[in-house]
């Protein structure tokens, strides 16, 4: 009896690999696809990146509720939107490119607007990372060596995915030889409705933040932790995205829409839930559960309709949003921030999960 049990519980969770296509260096990449009862998800180690999450709408009508390329190709043509990627070794900007660690200046390549954004020009999201298969998922690394993209320090990096039933979990964990900086997430654009079905607008969030991080025109944080009371930035009691979108509030003209850093309630490095989505039509909902402070709720403000997806679906202004779970962007340069510090002998752990359920 016991046996049978163990070995149906085993039999949940499926993975297995094909290939995804060739670098232009002839470098095989993979997608690894796991399964269990109610999600399918599939990963490349192009980026460490999610290819794609089949899971069911209130109806039992399975969809792709993420933005993706049904090839490598359409990832190796696209060095703008991150689609699903891991994103490091910074993730979000730095300003101006600079900061200084030990008493020592580091200039990264500014690839935005004078600052740095996801970790310059050749982030983590444009290495093929070593795959090794699980019983449950697929585990990433990647080594970065000292120098790369400008920061110091040889930076090992591990994101293991693993699917237990509709939560697809990120482990990520990061370790160096000398002392660096470090802000590792994962830059999936979701769509509740499924890929192709429009905007994001009609659905809901619910973020757990009393607080978020105001910026400046280039999006770097000013600094300041500004309460939501009472401004279109409060989503602690859910609100649809498109309600305020629009606002002549300051922080959303400068972003066009939403694509800010929230500071999540609750301790750092304990897990707590960060966000809910939730998409009326389809009934989908997204928790997302983290133990980063903070979170970027992107709206998809700068796709523009130039890339195309699985049967020509076109990638247009606010057709998937993100929830990068992350320490604050330009931390490096905010001394008040948590800090984003790592040096040798630490290993930095964070834990992310995405977990899917549908409502009538
Ligand atoms: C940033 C956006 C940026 C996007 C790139 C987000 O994390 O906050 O400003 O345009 O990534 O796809």
């Amino acid at each position: 009896m016991l046996l049978t049990m163990t070995m149906a519980a085993e039999a949940k969770v499926t993975v297995s690999k094909a290939a995804f296509g060739k670098m232009p260096d002839g470098t095989a990449v993979d997608v690894y696809t796991l399964k269990s009862d109610s999600i399918e998800a599939k990963i490349t180690n192009y980026g460490a990146r999610i290819v794609a999450i089949r899971t069911a709408d209130k109806a039992g009508k399975v969809g792709d509720v993420v933005l993706g390329y049904d090839s490598l190709a359409g990832y190796l043509a696209d060095k703008k939107t991150y689609f699903g990627a891991v994103v490091g070794r910074y993730g979000n900007r730095i300003a101006k490119g600079e900061f200084k660690l030990d008493g020592k200046t580091y200039q990264l390549p500014q690839n935005n607007d004078g600052n740095t954004l996801h970790g310059g020009t050749v982030g983590f999201d444009q290495h093929v990372w070593t795959a090794k298969q699980t019983a449950d998922g697929v585990e990433m690394s990647l080594v970065s060596k000292d120098g790369d993209q400008g920061f110091p320090g040889t930076l090992t990096a591990h994101v293991k995915y693993t699917l237990t039933g509709n939560a697809l979990r990120l482990d990520y964990s990061a370790t160096t030889d000398k002392d660096t900086v470090v802000n590792l997430t994962n830059h999936t654009y979701f769509n509740l409705g499924g890929v192709g079905s429009g905007t994001i607008v009609d659905e809901d969030v619910t973020l757990n933040a009393d607080k978020f991080t105001p910026t400046d025109k280039g999006l770097i944080p000013t600094g300041v932790l500004q309460p939501v009371e009472g401004t279109p930035m409060d989503f602690r009691k859910g609100l649809v995205i498109g309600k305020h979108i629009n606002d002549k509030y300051e922080p959303i003209v400068l972003a066009g829409g939403y694509d800010h850093n929230w500071v999540l309630n609750g301790a750092a490095g304990v897990s707590k839930t960060a966000a809910r989505v939730h998409d009326p039509k389809s009934g989908r909902v997204l928790t997302v559960t983290t133990t980063e402070p903070g979170v970027q709720f992107y709206t998809g403000n700068f796709l523009d309709g130039s890339f195309k997806g699985p049967g020509g679906v076109v990638y247009a202004k606010r057709t998937g949003l993100c929830l990068e779970t992350q320490h604050y962007p330009d931390s490096p340069n905010k001394p008040s921030f948590p800090t984003t510090e790592l040096k040798p002998g630490q290993t930095r752990h964070s834990t992310t999960t995405f977990t899917f359920t549908a409502e009538k």
